[in-house]
C-alpha cells in the first residue's frame, strides 16, 4: 500500500475508459496522455497511428472545436490558435511567406493585420504592396508586378464593409501561382463561404461571432489537409495553440451561432435602414443599404442571407469629442473593443481597431474622426434604436 503522500498525487488518476459517451464533449485539460504500451506511444510521435500525446501537438477538446468549424466552413481541416491575430499569422507562414517574399494585401482590412505585414513582417523583409481590393484592375496590376505569394483581404472589410470579390480575387491569385487568404471574420460562414470558390485558407477571429459571447479569445484557420498539416507542424514549434477551456467556450458558443447570426443579421438592416435616413448621420456603410457601392456585388455573392451584422456610419460634423459624448451617452451599447457578440457594442476605429494604421493611410481609407463601427447583438432592434436616438440627443447631434 503507498504513502498517504504518494496517494494524494496518484489516487483516481487510472481511470478506465467508461463504455458510454458525453452528449456534449467534455474539456479535456490533460497536458500530456500516456498509452498501455510505449509502442503505441511511439506510433503517434511518429504519425504512424491517432492519438494525443501532449497539447502543444493536439488536445482532443480543442479537435472538437476544430471538427466543428471545418463542417460549417465546408473545409477539410480547421486548425485553432489562441487568437485571431496568431491565425492571421499562422495562415500567411502556410502560405510560404518568408523573407524575400511578397504579399499584396487589402489596404482596407484590421488594423493589427495591416501593422503585422507594414511592421514586423517588413522587418523580416516581406514586401506588402496595399491595394484597394474592390479595384479589381488594380489588384491585377499589383499582382503581375509584384508576384505575390499570397493575397490578404476581408471578405466584408473592418471597418468600412467594403466587399471583396472573392471568386475573382481566387481566379487572379491562381492564374499567378499565389494563394488566396480571406479573413471571414465578418461575413462569418453563414453568409459565406470562400472555399468554395477557390480561396485556399480562410481566417477568423473565433473571438467575435463563432464563440460570441465576448468570454474567449480563439482564432481558427480553415483549409485544404496539406495546408493544415503545414500549420499544424509550424504550431508544434511557435506554440500559439488555443487553450482547451478556450476550446470548450468556443465550441458551447458555436452550438447557438446559426440563431445568433440570423437575429443580429435581421437586426442590423433595421438599424442601418433606420441610420441612413437620420438627419444627424452623414454617411452609412453597411452593404446591405442600395446606396452601398458594392451593394451588387453583396446581393451576388451573399444571396438571400443578409449582409452581416456589422456597419459603421459618420456623425454629421463631428470630430472625436462629439464621438465621445455620444459613445458615452451610450445606455445598452457597450462602448467596447470586440465585435460579433450577443450584446451590441460601438467602437471609434480611430482610436482603437485602426489606431496602428498611420493617419494619412485612415484618411485616405475614410476611417475618419466621426466614424463609429457598431456591431449589432440579439436584443430587440427596436431598444437600440431607442438607446442611439437618446444618445443621439442627448450628446447634442440630434434635436429633441
Ligand atoms: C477582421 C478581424 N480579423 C482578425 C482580428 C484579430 O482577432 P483577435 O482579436 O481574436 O486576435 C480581428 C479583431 O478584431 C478582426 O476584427
Amino acid at each position: 500500500m503507498a504513502r498517504m503522500q504518494t496517494l494524494a498525487v496518484h489516487a483516481g488518476t487510472r481511470q478506465p475508459a467508461p463504455a458510454c459517451h458525453p452528449v456534449s464533449p467534455p474539456l479535456n485539460q490533460s497536458v500530456a496522455y500516456y498509452y498501455d504500451n510505449m509502442a503505441d506511444l511511439d506510433a503517434v510521435f511518429a504519425g504512424e497511428a491517432d492519438g494525443y500525446v501532449y497539447s502543444r501537438y493536439g488536445n482532443p477538446t480543442v479537435a472538437a472545436f476544430e471538427q466543428a468549424v471545418a463542417a460549417l466552413e465546408g473545409a477539410q481541416e480547421a486548425v485553432a490558435f489562441s487568437s485571431g491575430m496568431a491565425a492571421v499569422h499562422a495562415a500567411l507562414l502556410a502560405a510560404g511567406v518568408r523573407s524575400g517574399a511578397r504579399v499584396v494585401c487589402a489596404t482596407d482590412i484590421y488594423g493589427a493585420s495591416y501593422a503585422l505585414l507594414a511592421q514586423l513582417f517588413a522587418e523580416l523583409a516581406v514586401e506588402t504592396t496595399y491595394v484597394d481590393i474592390g479595384n479589381l484592375a488594380a489588384v491585377a496590376a499589383a499582382v503581375q508586378a509584384a508576384r505575390p505569394v499570397a493575397i490578404l483581404c476581408e471578405t466584408l472589410s473592418n471597418p468600412l464593409l467594403k466587399v471583396a470579390d472573392i471568386p475573382a480575387l481566387a481566379d487572379l491569385a491562381r492564374e499567378h501561382g499565389a494563394l488566396l487568404l480571406v479573413d471571414n471574420t465578418f461575413a462569418t460562414p453563414y453568409l459565406y463561404r470562400p472555399l468554395e470558390v477557390g480561396a485556399d485558407l480562410v481566417v477568423h477571429s473565433a473571438t467575435k461571432y463563432l464563440s460570441g459571447h465576448g468570454d474567449v479569445l480563439a482564432g481558427v484557420v480553415v483549409s485544404s489537409a496539406e495546408l493544415a498539416h503545414a500549420m499544424r507542424e509550424n504550431q508544434k514549434l511557435l506554440g500559439a495553440n488555443l487553450a482547451p477551456q478556450s476550446a470548450w467556450l468556443a465550441l458551447r458558443g458555436l452550438r447557438t451561432f446559426w440563431l445568433r447570426v440570423r437575429q443580429q443579421f435581421s437586426g442590423a438592416a433595421t438599424i442601418a435602414d433606420w441610420l441612413s435616413r437620420h438627419a444627424a448621420i452623414a454617411r452609412v456603410n453597411f452593404p446591405g443599404l442600395p446606396l452601398h457601392p458594392q451593394h451588387r456585388l453583396a446581393a451576388r455573392l451573399f444571396g438571400a442571407q443578409g449582409y452581416g451584422g456589422m456597419m459603421s456610419f459618420e456623425l454629421r460634423g463631428a470630430g472625436q469629442a462629439e464621438v465621445f459624448r455620444f459613445m458615452n451617452a451610450l445606455r445598452l451599447v457597450f462602448p467596447a473593443t470586440t465585435l460579433g457578440d450577443v450584446f451590441s457594442l460601438a467602437l471609434y476605429p480611430a482610436h482603437s481597431s485602426h489606431r496602428r494604421v498611420p493617419a494619412e493611410v485612415r484618411a485616405a481609407l475614410g476611417i475618419t474622426e466621426g466614424l463609429v463601427r457598431l456591431s449589432v447583438g440579439i436584443e430587440a432592434p427596436e431598444d437600440l434604436i431607442a438607446d442611439l436616438v437618446q444618445a443621439l440627443e442627448a450628446s447634442g447631434l440630434a434635436q429633441e
